[in-house]
């Protein structure tokens, strides 16, 4: 096995940062294969805490490439904010690679993501109003401009004129104000200038590592219920995370990707609005959200808990060929006396075990669980399976079970060291 996909098979911040930081150390290379920074992707090693949004998470590692690919949507400004970040701590000894096929997020996405939010009122998405939808639309549409575009003066001059004759008359029509060409030219040339020399032609590196059978990691943004395609449309981001995406949005072969990773809370979450089935409320909805610091990376929000959620799980694993779990905050469910995991719905008095298409129907199942005894022990330092408590060991095999699917990995605190990994993956 050379290569290994990382999937969100949740509503994303399952922990994939943590799992791609952690086999990033086996890796040659790790790539970031879709979305923006709409992604918190949360790292925590030698006592420091590092949340990344748009960097792919194998940078702490001096040996490895890290590639962008054209599957993003990258904001300049942000994402040099955030490379100042590392520098500040003291990560300036990396590889980084950034797809020329790569479309950028200019001003009017985040200001339009921000409109079209407030305009749908009661639907709102709840997006993180970072523009990623509005920057993925421009790209359908053939008005986006693109990292090698972007870090070419005239270019990008002769681009960004064009779209932003379109752009204003969007704005004015929603009532916001029109942006001025010549303040966004001058600012984004300046971080264009800075970005240059790491924009390249990332599917032809990527074919050359491929040749040397060089071991690559690719790190997924979000989750499987957000993907644009298969998610819980329109509750969704506007890229698709599944492993099927990979090969499109980084310019590889679809024979290299046969190993997906799906990275699992131990129990559900979600951020932003749309159905969740299992969703809990009261206190040990409180108990788990404290316990796991469950506020969103990046807007601070809330996150949205539920218990463990085995037709989504199932449903992630078919659409995205998961066939090994890694399974993340297990040590949030220790003191729970009793942990109930869905297994099935009902639906209209019928029992299914897949989602239904559409939000009207899916706000109406009702979960089936069983429950299991919970465990009273701190987990947190463990090494082994073996060193689980017994109905913490019965958790793990009850999920197998149920997905047909082996748990690989498990993990016990944010911390590097606190991984388990019980097969090699990689
Ligand atoms: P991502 O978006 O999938 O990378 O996940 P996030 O970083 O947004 O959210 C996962 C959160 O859980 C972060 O705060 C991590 O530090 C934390 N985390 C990851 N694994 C564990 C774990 O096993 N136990 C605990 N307690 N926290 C964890
Ligand atoms: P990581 O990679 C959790 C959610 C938003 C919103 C919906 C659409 O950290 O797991 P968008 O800004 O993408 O248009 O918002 O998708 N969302 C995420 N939720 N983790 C993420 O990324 C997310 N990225 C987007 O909350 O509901
Ligand atoms: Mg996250």
């Amino acid at each position: 096995m050379s290569t290994l996909v990382i999937v969100g098979s949740q509503w994303g911040d399952e922990g994939k940062g943590k799992v791609t930081d952690y086999l990033a150390q086996q890796a040659d290379v790790v790539v970031r294969s879709q979305g923006g920074n709409n992604a918190g992707h949360t790292i925590y090693f030698d006592g420091q805490k590092y949340a990344l949004r748009s960097i792919p998470s194998g940078i702490f590692n001096p040996n490895i490439k890290n590639v962008m690919a054209n599957g993003m949507v990258i904001d300049p400004k942000q994402m040099l904010e955030e490379l100042h970040g590392l520098m500040e701590r003291g990560i300036k000894d990396y590889q980084l690679f950034i797809s020329n096929r790569a479309h950028i997020v200019l001003p009017y996405h985040k200001e339009l993501d921000g409109a079209y939010e407030s305009l749908k009122k009661d639907n709102k998405i709840g997006t993180t109003k970072r523009g990623i939808g509005p920057a993925y639309a421009d790209k359908a549409n053939r008005i986006g401009i693109r990292m090698g575009e972007f870090i070419h003066p005239e270019i990008f001059k002769l681009k960004l004129k064009n779209a932003l004759e379109l752009k204003n008359m969007e704005l004015k029509m929603l009532g916001l104000e029109e942006l001025e060409f010549e303040t966004i030219y001058k600012e984004y040339s300046s971080y264009a200038l800075e970005l240059k020399k790491y924009v390249c032609d990332t599917s032809l590196l990527l074919e050359e590592e491929l040749e040397k059978n060089s071991k690559i990691l690719f790190e997924g943004a979000q989750g499987v219920m957000l993907c644009l395609d298969h998610g819980t449309y329109p509750y969704v981001t506007s890229s698709s995370p599944t492993g099927a995406s990979v090969p499109l949005n980084c310019g590889v072969a679809p024979r290299h990707i046969t190993d997906v990773l799906g990275i699992c809370k131990a129990y559900t979450t979600r951020v932003g609005e749309g159905p969740f089935p299992t969703e809990l409320s009261g206190d040990l909805a409180h108990y788990i959200r404290e316990k796991g610091h469950e506020y969103g990376t990046v807007t601070q929000r809330p996150r949205r808990v539920g218990y463990l959620d085995c037709v989504a799980l199932n449903y992630a694993r078919r659409v995205s060929g998961i066939n090994h779990l890694a399974l993340m905050l297990f040590d949030v469910l220790s003191g729970i006396d009793s942990i109930k995991i869905c297994y099935a719905y009902e639906l209209d008095g019928k029992k299914i075990q897949t989602i239904p298409a559409t939000n009207q129907e899916y706000s109406e199942v009702v979960p089936l669980y069983i429950e299991m005894p919970g465990w009273t022990e701190d987990i947190s330092n463990v090494t082994s399976f073996e060193e689980l408590p017994l109905n913490a060991q019965n958790y793990i095999r009850k999920i197998e079970e149920l997905t047909k699917t082996k748990v690989s990995l498990f993990s016990v605190g944010p911390d590097r060291k606190q991984t388990i990994q019980m097969e090699e993956l990689f």
